[in-house]
This record gives C-alpha cells, structure tokens and sequence, in this order.
C-alpha cells in the first residue's frame, strides 16, 4: 500500500521544527473511578509521539475517547486520566490543551495532548470547516490510529484531505504491512479462524475470507450453525438456524476453490451453562438434545493444531471454546500454541481474542497482534477503510 510514512519523513529531516499534529487511538477501557484498566492503545501510541520529540517537532496528540456528546464537554470525557499514564510512561508531564480548534501553542520539542475531539461539533460527520481548522494547525498531519481507521471523522479523514502533508504513523504503518502480509500477499497455506458467537455478525468476514483463505476454521456459536449446515445435530447450543443457507453457502464456495472448512468431528459438551458443569467429550454425531457445545473436541483440536503448524499466514479472530471456563477452554488452548509454534506468520485482532493470548502467555509468539476492534473486523470483511484510501490518495500527490 503506497502511503507517506512518518518515520521517512523524519529519517529526511522533513519533520524538524514542524508543527506535527498525531491522531492516535487513546480510547482505552476505563472503571467507574476513572482510572485506566487495560493501557494497551497508549504504549502503543507512545513510540509515534517520541519520534516527532525526538525530530524536534512541535507536537500535538488527540484522541477520541468513548462516545461524547459533541459540544457539550462532560468531565467524564476528559483524555486528563490518558494523559496522567501516557506521562508516567515517557516520563514527562502532558498538558491538556482543552477548545483547541481555533489555535493551539507548542514549541519545538514540546508535547501537548488536545482534549477529547469527538467533543467538538462536527466531528463525526466530518464537517469541512472544522477540518479545515483542524488541518490549520499543523504542517504534518499523522494518522496512527488504526483503531479508528475505519471511520472517517473530521480528525481522521478531514484533517487528512486538508493538512500541508499526511502521513502514516509507526502503529498504522505496522498494521498496514501486517495486514498486506497475511491477507493480500500471503504465504500459503493461508488459514483463518474465524469463532464468536453468531454468523450474523460475521457473515461477510466468512463469505469475504471464503474467496481467499485455503482453510476456514470456525469456532464458538459459528460453528454450531455450520454443523447443522452439515447436518449434524447441535442439541440446545446457540446458533443461527436461519442461517444455514448462508454457512452452506460458504462451505461450497470453499469447495469449489479447492478449499474447506473443517466442520469438528468431535466436541465437549454439558448439560448447562456454568464453569462447574461437568464437561463431556464425544463425536459430533451423538450430540443429545439437551447438550449444550462449549468447545470442540481433542481431536478435532489436533487436527486443527496440525494444519495451523503446517499454515504459512494465519489470521485469527475469535476464541473456538468457552476458553473462559476452564473445562471448556482446551481448543482455544490448543489452538492458541499451535498458532505460537507455527513458523506460520500470524496476525490476530479482536477483543476476545487478546484475552486468550494473555491467557495462555503467547503474545510474543503471535506475528502481529491489531490494536484494532472494528477496524480489524473491517479489514477481514474485506473493505478498504476509510484512512487507508485517503492516505493512498494523498500520497499520489
Ligand atoms: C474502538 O474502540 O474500537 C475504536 O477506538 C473506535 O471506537 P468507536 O467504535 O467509538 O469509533
């Protein structure tokens, strides 16, 4: 993907003395108090922030955070708690700089943090003016939030029409490559797994990665609908009956490409939902009526493991068990370190999906791992995000 990046415009002294303006991804998790419970998104963002310090930028950073009410500004909005920790990491103090639209002042080699931008008036629906004020500001504009790639808001795309330069950060450009190397460009074979809840929410992930993936594994409530779709019984499990079509239509387009999708031949059932519920193993074809399927079985999971060993790319998305209980945790186990010991390059993203790598310890292990929710499932849904094709846009002149 042939966007300006950051880190050349630094390495040719472009950036020095310049008014750089970053968008990061700082919508992180926060308790009732305030206080941040997961700071993945700011380490994440820090690296950008430091190499324009360090090129000896004059440096703005914004985000997003939560939901706000655009134009009426709530404490509870306030980036003052992402600030607090971005700080104690680098080490320094980070002003908020609050109504900053019409003029913001920072001297080279300083850092400032402008106040929550979903606040101000326009932001969502992109409006032109306040864009343009926002482009104003800088003399580069960088888009490092790959969270947020997937909308096209006035401080994510605007902005970008408008501002001197625009370029991508570290952490966009990282995901721009991970994502190029597994889905456009990648080493076959290409597995997918693809597990959650309901194919309704990712039909179009399944129909799109159906065109390119050779493997398809499904998990979770997903796969309970593709077992019915090949016939198996499925007992009370969750699924989406109206959708069997929709599976077997994706089962044929994988055949008919010479692909598939290995539908479990085993699986670990009980009788209720609950973490004490006692766990039973057996073949797909003698689910009961009252079973519930809380995860797949040992042998299908060494199967899996093995053409996960065998992969050159994949892509995960979604644990294929109740990985949260620990009886029903052994296939997203299996698979999670078959993923870890594959020379395979990997790439995962999905908010179920880190809990899993932290669970079982493999986060060094996997290639590449998304700071994107949405904006990952966008990417597999094989869509062009909006950040993507603005940045391309502009780097053809
Ligand atoms: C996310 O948390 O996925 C991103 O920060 C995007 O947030 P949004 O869905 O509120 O736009």
């Amino acid at each position: 993907m042939n966007v300006l990046r950051f880190e050349d415009l630094v390495a040719r002294g472009q950036a020095t003395g310049k008014r750089v303006f970053i968008r990061a991804d700082l919508n992180v998790p926060l308790d009732d108090a305030g206080h941040i419970t997961e700071d993945t998104r700011i380490r994440a963002s820090i690296p950008c922030i430091e190499l324009a310090l360090k090129a000896g930028a004059a440096v703005m950073v914004t985000s997003h955070l939560g939901r706000p009410t655009e134009g009426e500004f709530k404490p509870e909005d306030s980036l003052a708690p992402v600030a607090r920790r971005m700080g104690e990491l680098m080490g320094r103090e980070i002003p908020v700089v609050a109504n900053w639209v019409d003029g913001v002042t920072v001297a080279p080699g300083s850092l400032v943090m402008l106040e929550n931008c979903r606040v101000n008036k326009g932001e969502k629906k992109n409006n032109e003016e306040l864009a343009k004020k926002m482009a104003a500001l800088c003399d580069i504009f960088v888009h490092d939030a790959f969270g947020t790639a997937h909308r096209a808001e006035a401080s994510t795309y605007g902005i970008a029409q408008f501002a001197k330069v625009a370029c991508a950060g570290p952490l966009l450009a990282a995901e721009i490559d991970a994502i190029t190397k597994a889905l456009a460009n990648p080493k076959r074979p290409l597995v997918a797994i693809v597990a959650g809840s309901k194919v309704s929410t990712k039909l179009t992930i399944l129909q799109a990665l159906a065109k390119n993936v050779d493997q398809l594994i499904v998990g979770g409530g997903i796969a309970n609908t593709f077992l019915l779709a090949a016939g198996l019984p499925i007992g009370k499990s969750l699924a989406e009956a109206d959708l069997v079509n929709e599976a077997k239509a994706v089962i044929e387009a994988m055949k008919a490409r010479g692909a598939a999708v290995p539908i479990p031949t085993d699986v670990v059932t009980a009788k209720t939902f609950a973490a004490d519920a006692p766990a039973t193993v057996k073949a797909a074809a003698d689910v009961a009526a009252d079973d519930l399927i809380l995860d797949i079985g040992p042998k299908t999971s060494a199967l899996l493991a093995d053409m996960l060993k065998k992969a050159g790319t994949i892509v995960w998305n979604g644990p294929v068990g109740v990985f949260e209980f620990d009886a029903f945790a052994h296939g997203t186990e299996t698979l999670a370190r078959a993923i870890a010991e594959s020379s395979a390059f990997s790439i995962a993203g999905g908010g179920d999906t880190l809990a899993a790598i932290a669970k079982y310890g493999i986060d060094k292990d996997v290639g590449y791992i998304s700071t994107g929710g949405g904006a990952f499932l966008e990417v597999l849904e094989g869509k062009t995000l909006p950040a993507f094709e603005i940045l391309q846009k502009r780097a053809q002149g």
